[in-house]
């Protein structure tokens, strides 16, 4: 099988921006001058439907997960052909999203300002917890992605801290900005759609965070 650095990003809770870090954090590492294939592995096809318009940088590739066929869904993902493959997973943590966390090298966890995606974001870390202490496991590299974050509330302000009290490497924050949502309408990342907008910034200051050494000693 060939070799590919595998990147899950997953979260309990719905809507919190996986599948925008995912075609964002893409997009920026292909401007870096990686090769990456983006498997969405959604049934919703959130990823797939943004790559639809055919003008993302790199390809994205649908893998419906069935549990009759969870080898070749992996083998899918070992032969990427690209250097980094990114699993966009849907809002559960059901077998799609168990099996990419077993198979990841690092997570991307997004997490949005609110006590709700805090718990979800709890809940996501038990179940890493719980699958990297099965024998021959390891525990991947968490990056926790503080998403849709108002810096004018309190809860925006108070976000990356609350979340670094996790035990996780906590990432900078993308904030809310409706250049992620209307760059989505144009089918292009916002490197592409609003190129030097504070939303570009912030999506390399994510992919130069994940790209540095773990600063966090997990707690678990
Ligand atoms: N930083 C942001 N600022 C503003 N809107 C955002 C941001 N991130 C995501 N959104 C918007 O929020 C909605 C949900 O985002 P997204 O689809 O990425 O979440 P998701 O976690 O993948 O959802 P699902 O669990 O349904 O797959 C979308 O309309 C998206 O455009
Ligand atoms: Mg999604």
């Amino acid at each position: 099988m060939g070799s590919t650095f595998i990147i899950a990003v997953v979260q309990r809770k719905g809507g919190v921006g996986k599948t925008t870090v995912a075609v964002n954090v893409a997009g920026e590492l292909v401007r870096l001058g990686h090769s990456v294939t983006l498997i969405d592995a959604d049934p919703q096809k959130s990823a797939f439907a943004w790559a639809n318009p055919r003008r993302l940088r790199f390809p994205v590739r649908h893998h419906a997960y069935s549990s009759a066929r969870i080898t070749a869904w992996i083998k899918a993902i070992y032969t990427s052909g690209t250097d980094v493959t990114i699993i966009d997973t849907p809002g559960d943590l059901g077998s799609v999203s168990r099996t990419a966390i077993e198979l990841a090298d690092m997570i991307i966890m997004p997490c949005g300002p609110s006590s709700l995606d805090i718990n979800s974001a709890k809940q996501t870390l038990d179940k890493i917890d719980e699958l990297s202490r099965w024998p021959g496991a390891a525990m991947p590299r968490i990056v926790i992605v503080p998403t849709r974050v108002d810096a004018q509330t309190l809860e925006g302000q108070l976000i990356a801290q609350e979340l670094a009290e996790l035990g996780h490497d906590v990432g900078p924050v993308l904030s809310y900005d409706t250049n992620f949502v209307r760059a989505f309408a144009e089918g292009l990342t916002v490197t592409d759609f609003a190129p030097g907008s504070a939303a570009e910034h912030e999506v390399r200051d994510v992919v130069s965070f994940m790209l540095t050494p773990a600063q966090a000693q997990p707690a678990m």
